[in-house]
């Protein structure tokens, strides 16, 4: 399964240009599942509730859905995506999933990162995984990582590949997940963005350096920090079923969730 994701510099506000930059991205690429970054097609630094509200889609029904929809069907591959989301009142830092028959699932940040809180709604799923026919998928959104429970339910749950849109401003995350791999035995695809965003009297440089994680915690691409680019690596998604560590091991029949009871409550 060829497994990728799209590292680039998306514009603020400029939906459109973002969209084609991708796709044109997209185009020179032989992949199956592609991850892009979290807001891909917003940008990431917002002022204001009613900028992002302004920005925000519907999903499956707004543009940028229908978009990478209709790329999905063109290439024949998976897309996971980082959008905001506009549900009612709500304004949700989502991900979408789609296929090449369209729409699959929305998943909705669950940690929200500092000024996040001022201009996002919450999620309020748990943690899905889906199948996507060569394997079984979970979404995390960047500061998810900063949670080993996000993670360590999507393995729970079956998920082999986990998509992992970000915009990581901080420098630790590429680093963390080759353990958020190795703990939970699962593949990642980590998707973060490049450039610096100046809004507001604010600033934000973002670390590029996507990387994609094997189950034993090796890297198997990374991007630099700031080129545009789409890297792509053939895996093998069976290798994240096989929980077993060494004769004596197993990493899911050997926990004790007993004793863990402190981290549930
Ligand atoms: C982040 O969650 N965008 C750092």
């Amino acid at each position: 399964m060829k497994t990728g994701y799209v590292q680039f510099n998306p514009a603020f506000g400029e939906v459109n240009r973002n969209l084609d930059r991708v796709e044109a991205l997209i185009e020179g690429a032989q992949a199956d599942l592609l991850v892009l970054p979290e807001l891909f097609n917003t940008g990431y630094l917002i002022t204001s509730k009613e900028e992002i509200a302004a920005l925000a889609e519907e999903v499956p029904g707004g543009p940028t859905t229908r978009r990478l929809a209709a790329v999905a069907k063109r290439r024949n591959l998976h897309l996971v995506a980082g959008m905001a989301e506009r549900s009612g009142d709500r304004i949700y830092n989502a991900a979408v999933l789609i296929s090449p028959a369209g729409h699959v699932a929305t998943y909705r940040k669950v940690h929200l990162f500092f000024e996040e809180k001022l201009w996002f709604d919450p999620g309020d799923g748990e943690f899905p995984v889906y199948d996507i026919g060569a394997c079984r998928v979970g979404i995390m959104v960047c500061f998810d990582w900063f949670f080993p429970e996000a993670m360590r339910t999507l393995a729970l749950k079956g998920a082999q590949v986990v998509c992992h849109p970000a915009n990581l401003v901080l420098p630790y995350c590429q680093a963390a997940m080759l353990t958020r791999c190795l703990e939970n035995r699962v593949f990642a695809v980590t998707c973060n963005r490049t450039g610096t965003e100046h809004r507001g009297g604010k600033s934000l440089r973002y670390t590029g350096k996507s990387q994609i994680t094997d189950t034993v915690g090796d890297i198997l691409s990374r991007a630099g920090e700031d080129e545009e680019c789409v890297g792509v690596f053939e895996i093998d998604p069976a290798k994240a079923l096989d929980k077993q560590l060494n004769a004596h091991n197993n990493l899911f029949g050997d926990r004790r969730p007993s004793f863990y009871r402190d981290i549930c409550r």
